[in-house]
Parts: C-alpha cells; structure tokens; sequence
C-alpha cells in the first residue's frame, strides 16, 4: 500500500485524500520510514502537487496536532510569518509596533535552519527570556500586555516539525506546495485571524525566483480563504542581507536601535515599515496609508520601544544581559570602488562557522558572535576601509572576503 502510494506520486498521478493521511499519519506514528517518506518527498518535489492535494496536505498537517483558540482576546489578531533570511530579525520590531497600536498579536517562532538563524534563538541571546509558554501563559499574556514572542507550543503541528527535520537532511525544502502546507497550516493553528507572510527571494532564501515566490503567494492565498483567513504577502529581497547584523546578539541589539529610532534608511528599516504596515492595515481594518502614520508614530514617541522591553521583562528577559564577543577582527576593503554586493548566502555561511547557528544537533549556540557590516549595498568605499567587524570566540582561518564583498 505504501509502495503504492509512493509510484503513484513518481509517476506524476494525484494521490487522494486518504491515500496522503495514510502515508504522512503512518510517517508521524513511525509506521512509515524515513526512507519511505524522503522518497515520496523527492517525488512531490518532482512531480509538484495540485491543488487539492495541498489543500488536503494542509488539513492532515493542521489535524496533527492542537489548534489554538484565541476567540476571547478582543480584537482582530495579526500574524507574521517569514519564509526565512539572513539577517532576518523583524520579529524584534513589528510585533511591538503593532502591539503598541492596540492589536493582539501573539507570535511563535521557530529555531534556526540551514545558514539562517531562528528568531528564537536570536532571542535567547537575551538571558532569561522563556521562549515556551504554555497555551495558558500566552492567553494570560495577551490579556495583560497585547503580545508574546514565543517558541511554537509542543502540540502545534507535529508533523510539520518532523517532515520538516526531513526535508531539511534530504534536500526537499524547497518544493512549493510543500512550504505552502508547511507555513499556512501552522499559521492556522495558531489561531490568528490575519495573516502577513515575507516571501524571501534570492541567493540566501529557499525561493530563487520571484515566479516562485508568486506562486506560493496564490497558493497561500488560497489556503487562506479555505479557512476565511485574511492572508496578505511581501515579497521581498534576499539576495542582501538584511540591515547591518547578523547573529544573535547582534541582530537583537540592531533590532534595539531600529525601536529607538536611532537605524533608518536600510532594507531592514524598510521592510519592518512594510511589514507593520500591512498588519497595522489588517488589525485595524484601515488602508496603508493610514496605517504607516501609525506604525512611524508607535517607533517616533518610543511606544513600540517601550513595548518591546514590556514584553522582555514580562517573559522574564534580563534587557541587559545581551553581550556580543570582546574579540573581532576587522575585515578591510582590498580596492577602492563601489561595494557592489553583499552576498547574503556567504554571511550565513560565515555566522555559522563562527558557531551563530548549530551545524550539528548537538551544538551548542554562542550567542555572542557574528558579523556586523560597516558598509552597506551601493557605498563608495576606499582601500583600508573597513567593510565590516567579525565578532568571534574561537580562531577564524578562511574569511571568503571576495566571495562576501563584490567592490566595482
Ligand atoms: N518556513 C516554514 O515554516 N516552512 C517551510 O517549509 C519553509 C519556510
């Protein structure tokens, strides 16, 4: 029956409803093997999926596990969800932003994968900090404050965090209809109403093509309406990374500065706007441009900053104990010219060597490394000048700077 299965989706042919919960509630009750499920996994990243198919996947997903009911918090609750980047720490700013302006906004993270880090790993780097409510902690959290920064409950989706640890080990992440599923039936089950999802396109995202990334916008958008969930999407540049930072600390302390208004005018800065933006719109039920005033206003009088250090200190976050490595190196412009490129998948690479992310299960995250960009995308810089500041704990010997740095 499994085998059958499995030829079926290899030659290309539409598995049914039943025959999808067979093989993935076999996988998740360990009747199924790693091997069978890797290979019916290559044969959807092959063949892709239809329509129906997704949408039965995304129920089975749904149906794994618990689904959260927020029915008692007042207000339209808005959500996020990036398909991952580096550098990506967003989180750290649109949640209090919108938060500030009165919309319950209850957000659960994930950890790192691959070269890029994990929002919850990021905010670990703040000593402390409880990344695993239980649903009763995030309801009375709500309650009293507006919003939560959390790691997903134990029961949200199950499946999707084994499929995913698969995916991961067998080179199947970036199938489609299977990042479709994965993303919308945790964003379901977490019981927000509206949904905002960041598309990451280019060298350092699961999506190379903005064809791609259109396509897991409809199908998204698709899955929305089955539920009656407002979904919007970004699609958004990843061949750079984003803002300045990038590893834990660092990315906090970034995020830190953006709040206090004290970073604009970079691609981090704007996508925060763009993000809070679209869900400020969505939780008020207003139009962009109405909703951008709000979101400049909540970081202008230091009331999304405020909500930030409120939600740090009511998960029991010590705000002062984030500190980066005491040893860097600096890392220097080889010619003078206009910095042409930051290769956003060759940081990643960097911050993991470093020991930012884990490269095997066991590792463990030093939450103090990473880089910090001196220079950004289309700067004029000169012979000498520094490009940016590696912050490490152990001995570096292989800084690919030409393959990170492109100076015309
Ligand atoms: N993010 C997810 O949650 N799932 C995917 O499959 C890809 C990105």
């Amino acid at each position: 029956m499994i085998l059958d299965i499995i030829d079926k989706k290899r030659l290309g042919k539409e598995l049914s409803y039943k025959e999808l919960y067979t093989i993935f509630n076999g996988y998740l009750n360990g009747d199924v093997a790693d091997y069978q499920m890797s290979s019916l996994l290559m044969a959807i990243c092959i063949n892709g999926m239809t329509d129906e198919e997704i949408f039965a996947l995304t129920k089975i997903f749904i149906d794994s596990g618990d689904v959260l009911e927020f029915a008692d918090i007042p207000g339209v609750k808005v959500d996020k969800h990036s398909t991952g980047g580096i550098g990506d720490k967003t989180t750290f700013v649109v949640v209090p932003i919108v938060a500030s302006l009165g919309i319950p906004v209850i957000k659960m993270c994930g950890r790192g994968l691959g070269y890029t880090g994990g929002t919850i790993d990021k905010i670990e780097s703040i000593k402390g900090y409880k990344v695993d409510l239980s649903e009763k902690e995030i309801i009375k959290q709500v309650h009293e404050i507006g919003a939560v920064i959390t790691g997903q409950t134990a029961d949200l989706v199950p499946m999707d965090k084994k499929i995913y640890a698969l995916r991961d080990v067998t080179s199947t992440v970036s199938s489609i209809p299977l990042i479709a599923s994965s993303i919308m039936s945790k964003k379901i089950a977490d019981g927000a109403d509206k949904i905002l999802i960041d598309i990451k396109v280019g060298k350092g995202a699961l999506l190379k093509t903005k064809e791609d990334a259109k396509e897991l916008e409809n199908l998204m958008k698709k899955i929305g309406k089955i539920y009656d969930k407002e979904v919007r999407c970004i699609i958004s540049d990843m061949d750079t990374p984003l803002g300045y930072a990038i590893g834990n600390s660092l990315e906090v302390l970034e995020a830190i500065d953006v709040l206090k208004g004290k970073e604009k005018d970079n691609n981090f800065y704007d996508l925060c706007i763009k993000i809070a933006t679209e869900m400020v719109s969505m939780g008020l039920n207003i139009s962009n441009e109405e909703a951008v005033v709000k979101v400049l206003e909540s970081i202008e009088s230091k009331k999304a900053y405020n909500k930030f250090l409120e939600i740090v200190e009511y998960q029991k976050g010590d705000i002062k104990s984030i500190t980066v490595s005491n040893n860097s190196y600096k890392v220097k412009a080889n010619k003078s010219g206009v910095l042409k490129k930051i290769d956003a998948l060759e940081i990643g690479k960097l911050s993991l060597s470093l020991g930012a992310g884990k490269v095997d299960i066991d590792d463990t995250i030093d939450y103090t490394v990473g880089v910090k960009l001196n220079k950004l995308v289309d700067e004029r810089v000169k012979k000498g000048d520094v490009l940016a500041i590696i912050y490490v704990n152990k001995p570096i010997t292989d800084i690919k700077i030409d393959k990170i740095f492109t100076i015309e």
